[in-house]
Formats: C-alpha cells, sequence, structure tokens
C-alpha cells in the first residue's frame, strides 16, 4: 500500500492506495488559515504536522491495509515561505500562497534585467522570492536567522525524513529555481539576498526523497518506507489525473481557477502571466493559468443574497443560451493570468432595471468561462494543445457551467468516473513510482464516464461576449 498526502489550504487529506494505486481509505483534517492583517494569509507549520499526525492515526485505526505501506509521498499548497534557523525550528508563521503583502517587493524583482529569463515566470506577489525580500525588509532581525527557507510539502518531507529536500515542480514556484535547467539559480537566489545553502536539495516529485525516520515508522508500526520527492498542489492533481504527456490537461473549477497543460517541454512566456513550472516527474514541465476566483466568484453572490451557490445554479435550467447583457468580471481578488493585477477589483456592467437575480448568477458563471479563455488563449498561444480537457473541482459538478466553458474556450470536457481524489492521488502515485513502479503504467488517466463538447451553434456568440469581456479590463484597471 501506498500513502497520499495533500496539504491543501483547508484541510490535510490523506489517501491510502493498494498496489495497484486504487483508493482505499481517505480521512481530512481541516486547517485554518490566519489574516493578522488585510491581504496576510498564514499557517503555523506545527498545526500541518498535527494534522498529519491525527490523520495517520485515524487511517490506522480503520484501515487494514496501513501497515502495508512502503511509500508515502506529500503534495502541498505551492509558494508559502515556511522559515527555520539553524536547529530547523519555525522562525515565523508559514506566508501562504494567497498573501499579497509582498506586491511592491513582488514588482521590483519583476522589474530586475534578467530574472523573468531566468525563472521563466513573473514574479508574482504569491511566489516565495518576494514574501523572503518582505520579511528581509520588514523583519530583519528573523531574516538574518534564517537557514533555510522550505516550501509547505518539503517542510511535511523534512518531518518526514530528517532531511531538507523539495520536488522540482513546487520548487519552480519560487522564483529562484531556474525552471529550464531544473536546478537553483545563484542569480535568482542573490537578486534577494539569499544563498544556495538556505534551500533544500532538489530531486524529482517521483525519485525518493528518503527513507521514513526510524523513530516515526516505529510510532506508526511500519517498517521500511520510501518517501518521494513530493510536488506542489497542482502538478500532483496532474499525475493524479495522468496528464503528462502534450495534450493533456485539466480545468480545475475550485475557489480559485486553474487551466493546466502538460508540456514535453519547456516553453516559458511570461509576458502572457502564465505559469511554466517543471512537472512532477522528470523531463516534463506544465503551464497553467490560474484565476484568483473562479467557484469563489459564485460563493461570493451566493452570500449576498443568502442563498446555495448549487441553488443558484439550478435555477438557471439546462439550457445553454448565448452571453447576455451582464457582464461580470471575476476580479474580486485580483487577477494573476493574464493580467498579473493584485489591486484590480471585480465589476459588472450591464445592469438595467429589468436585472435579476438569474441574469446576475448568469453573468458570475460566464464571466469565470471567459476567464477561463484568457487562459486557454495564453496557453494556445505557447504551443500547447487544447482539444480535450478533464473538468474537476467542485464547480465541475453543474453540466450547464461545463457546457458555457467548452463553448467559450472551444474544448471538450471529459468528466472522471468515480470519486475525485485530486492531488492526493497524485502524491500516492509519486509514491509508488519512488518506489519502484513504472511511471507510465502508474500514472494513467481516470474512465471517463461523459464528454462535453462545445455548442457549435452558439459558438459565434460566446466570441462576441469573450469580446466585450476582453474589452472591460482595461477600464477597470489603475
Ligand atoms: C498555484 C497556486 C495555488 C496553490 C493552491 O500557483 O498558487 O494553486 O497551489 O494550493
Amino acid at each position: 500500500a501506498y500513502l497520499g498526502i495533500d496539504l491543501g489550504t483547508s484541510g490535510l487529506r490523506a489517501l491510502l492506495v493498494d498496489d495497484a494505486g486504487r483508493p482505499l481509505a481517505s480521512v481530512e483534517r481541516a486547517l485554518s488559515t490566519q489574516h493578522p492583517h488585510p491581504g496576510w494569509s498564514e499557517q503555523d507549520p506545527a498545526t500541518w504536522i498535527a494534522a498529519l499526525e491525527a490523520a495517520v492515526a485515524e487511517l490506522r485505526d480503520t484501515a487494514p491495509d496501513f501497515a502495508a505501506i512502503r511509500g508515502i509521498g506529500v503534495a502541498g499548497h505551492m509558494h508559502g515561505a515556511t522559515l527555520l534557523d539553524a536547529s530547523d525550528q519555525v522562525i515565523r508563521p508559514c506566508i501562504l500562497w494567497n498573501d499579497t503583502r509582498s506586491h511592491a517587493e513582488a514588482a521590483a524583482l519583476d522589474a530586475t534585467p534578467g530574472l523573468r529569463e531566468l525563472s521563466g515566470n513573473i514574479v508574482f506577489p504569491g511566489f516565495t522570492a518576494p514574501k523572503l525580500a518582505w520579511v528581509r525588509a520588514h523583519e530583519p532581525d528573523l531574516f538574518a536567522r534564517v537557514a533555510k527557507v522550505l516550501l509547505p510539502a518539503a517542510y511535511l518531507n523534512l518531518y518526514l525524513t530528517g532531511d531538507h529536500v523539495a520536488d522540482m515542480s513546487d520548487s519552480a514556484g519560487t522564483s529562484w529555481l531556474d525552471v529550464g535547467a531544473r536546478d537553483w539559480s545563484d542569480t535568482l537566489l542573490d537578486a534577494g539576498g539569499l544563498r544556495r545553502d538556505q534551500m533544500p536539495r532538489l530531486v524529482e516529485g517521483s525519485a525518493p526523497a528518503g527513507q521514513l525516520r526510524r523513530d516515526l515508522a516505529q510510532a506508526w508500526g511500519l517498517g521500511q518506507v520510501t518517501v518521494a520527492g513530493g510536488a506542489g498542489d497542482n502538478a500532483a492533481a496532474a499525475c493524479g489525473i495522468g496528464a503528462l504527456a502534450e495534450g493533456q490537461g485539466f480545468v480545475s473549477l475550485g475557489t480559485s481557477g486553474v487551466v493546466l497543460a502538460a508540456r514535453d517541454g519547456y516553453h516559458p512566456a511570461p509576458e502572457t502571466a502564465l505559469h511554466t513550472f517543471c512537472h512532477a516527474v522528470p523531463g516534463r514541465w506544465y503551464q497553467m493559468g490560474v484565476m484568483l476566483s473562479a467557484a469563489g466568484s459564485l460563493s461570493w453572490l451566493a452570500q449576498m443574497v443568502g442563498r446555495k451557490p448549487a441553488d443558484l445554479v439550478s435555477d438557471l435550467g439546462e439550457a445553454l443560451t448565448a452571453p447576455g447583457a451582464v457582464t461580470f468580471l471575476p476580479y474580486l481578488s485580483g487577477e494573476r493570468t493574464p493580467h498579473n493585477d493584485a489591486a484590480v477589483r471585480g465589476a459588472y456592467t450591464g445592469l438595467s432595471a429589468g436585472t435579476d437575480l438569474a441574469d446576475m448568477t448568469r453573468a458570475v458563471l460566464e464571466g469565470v468561462a471567459f476567464g477561463l479563455r484568457d487562459s486557454a488563449e495564453a496557453l494556445r498561444a505557447t504551443g500547447a494543445q487544447l482539444d480535450q480537457l478533464f473538468a474537476v473541482g467542485g464547480g465541475a459538478s453543474s453540466r450547464l457551467w461545463l457546457r458555457m466553458i467548452a463553448t467559450a474556450l472551444n474544448v471538450s470536457l471529459a468528466l472522471p468516473a468515480g470519486r475525485e481524489f485530486g492531488a492526493a492521488l497524485g502524491a500516492a502515485r509519486l509514491a509508488m513510482v519512488a518506489a519502484g513502479a513504472d511511471e507510465a503504467r502508474v500514472m494513467s488517466p481516470p474512465q471517463v464516464d461523459e464528454v462535453i463538447a462545445p455548442d457549435a451553434d452558439l459558438r459565434a456568440a460566446f466570441d462576441d461576449g469573450y469580446a466585450r469581456f476582453r474589452a472591460l479590463y482595461p477600464k477597470l484597471a489603475g
């Protein structure tokens, strides 16, 4: 058996799979996030360890195959800065991916000549390097004590193995990695006053990071256990759904939205605000557009009117219609792709005295679909082939929304059969490969339940709607 851990922002999930990679049992422990100031978002790494121990204890008590675990893989929310002193003590709460305090530091780093070329990406405020620049400027005493900087998944790797080791996919989101060369860049590190010895050792996500510490193995009742390099959660989700090669990818409708395409080569395009990261397996990369408020926009509207998101959507019925007069710009939390604009905010346009809640709901779904199309267009411009994508995440339960997205993006959306295990399954698969299983055999796509094709009759109307949507951002910016 193998264990996949997904350290998510709102909870830690632990998934046990059998030797063929089939899910056996899954448990989850909630995590809380602190927002001590507007724009700040922090977690105490000790709560990750407590959640991991509690999840393991529950699995151990309830899942008979637990004792047969031979490998563990960890996926984590990306970009977080966990700062350790020389004795591996945590110096301050981890600054998370959705923390925007370092937007000025990010802009300054991003403007440094040569930096985008080496890292392959814009330095977004959510990435790790600007967080350290913020600590250096605002908490110099703490900065001076930093002996190691670990991403959240790498911090769990340290707990599991006793070693500082991180995988390529997660490390690509720091702005310190030469993403093409898959190695730390002294130039990038130097730009933020950091050194290579403050970084963890790098391994591929599907390679062994080490062995489970003896004392931990004993406490958990396990024998020899290989710990994989692991992955950032998006790369892990791609492994979980078998998106490794050109032409494979997914659309994820969570709080945030992601359009992800696996790539055989390295095709950076920072000017598009796409993210270009190493994949969790050797010799591959992936690119994704990230929209910060996807299903989050629908939740916002539902909360405003005291309804459940799913009820608002079911009020619209099943029929796909041409985009209406009301347009919604889903920039409730700013936007990454394609605008790289942390300050922009959302808007409704085209409201009239006759506008009702259904119009406003429809506009939210369309606005999110158009925002995802922005990412799809950027991906296509880099040469990514987007014909069919898997649809995952909570929002994917709405057929109407999926038909809108398929039509807006001109892609077919495949619905995976069965329950979704996402990044936790990807992490378990990385553990299997690290323990010796064959990558191509393990990382297979799920069975497809249904394919939702674009509506050919409405394609032109959605193109017009997208053109109207595109024309509105410049009026909001600044
Ligand atoms: C990716 C990103 C988020 C986090 C969420 O760039 O910031 O998807 O990984 O867990």
